[in-house]
């Protein structure tokens, strides 16, 4: 049987920037994927399909071998954890930042902080090598309604222009990390499948080289 690749794809508004990537890289879907209600396509290279999945699975299909490659947020990797991948590009696409935020000119309180974030386990970690006390809570989306209706002092999310935080009457305060998306390869693909990745990666490479 010839070797086949499978790319997973995050949804989402990670999707809206790598298909252009793909495209320059020459990978074009066989179908229109925003018109279907298809979860893999087939592209224009033999044996080449795209998986196209929320982005927090990502990790977990990469990792777990059922995707070869896949693009993912730097975010959802640092907050996924673990060794289970190669991270051989960084895309530059979707970038934004990981910052903790609160209400414009609040005083954080005294003894534990509620910090309200959809990744729990990085705030988990970067509180506690700040050495701060704090109490998570965990949520899946809109991070930035937590501290106006008290349900936290502060939130650990994305900020990218600026502009939730300012509608909705919050400051950025501390910097966590850069986000963009990442190129991230299976283990166990990357040893089996070298002679069909090294091209895909060569080609990625250049899409992205050629944009800066
Ligand atoms: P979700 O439903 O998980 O929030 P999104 O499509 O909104 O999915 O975001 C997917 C990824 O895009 C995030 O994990 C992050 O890497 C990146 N991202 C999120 N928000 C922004 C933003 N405002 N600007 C740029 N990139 C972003
Ligand atoms: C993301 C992020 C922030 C916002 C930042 O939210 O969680 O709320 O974008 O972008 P900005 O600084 O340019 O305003 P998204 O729109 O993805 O909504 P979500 O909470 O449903 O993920
Ligand atoms: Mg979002």
């Amino acid at each position: 049987m010839p070797l086949s690749l499978t790319l997973a794809l995050s949804k989402g508004r990670i999707l809206d920037d790598t298909l252009p990537l793909l495209a320059d890289a020459g990978i074009e879907p066989a179908e229109d994927i925003s018109k279907s209600r298809k979860l893999i396509f087939d592209t224009n290279l033999p044996g080449v399909r795209l998986l196209i999945i929320r982005a927090a699975d990502v990790p977990t299909y990469v990792e777990l071998g059922a995707a070869d490659l896949g693009v993912s947020g730097k975010d959802v990797l640092i907050e996924h954890g673990g060794s289970g991948m190669y991270e051989p590009l960084d895309l530059k696409i979707a970038s934004c930042k990981l910052m903790t935020a609160a209400l414009v000119g609040a005083k954080q309180p005294e003894g534990r902080r509620r910090v309200a974030t959809k990744f729990v386990n990085t705030a988990k970690r970067w509180y506690a090598e700040q050495g701060i006390q704090v109490d998570l809570i965990k949520l899946y989306g809109g991070m930035e309604l937590a501290p106006i209706m008290g349900l936290a002092d502060e939130i650990v999310d994305i900020v990218d222009t600026g502009n939730t935080l300012k509608a909705n009457g919050l400051e950025p305060r501390e910097f966590i990390a850069d986000i963009s998306s990442r190129l991230v390869v299976n283990r166990a693909s990357m040893k089996m499948k070298y002679q069909l990745i090294q091209p895909l990666l060569d080609r990625l490479r250049l899409a992205v080289e050629k944009r800066s």
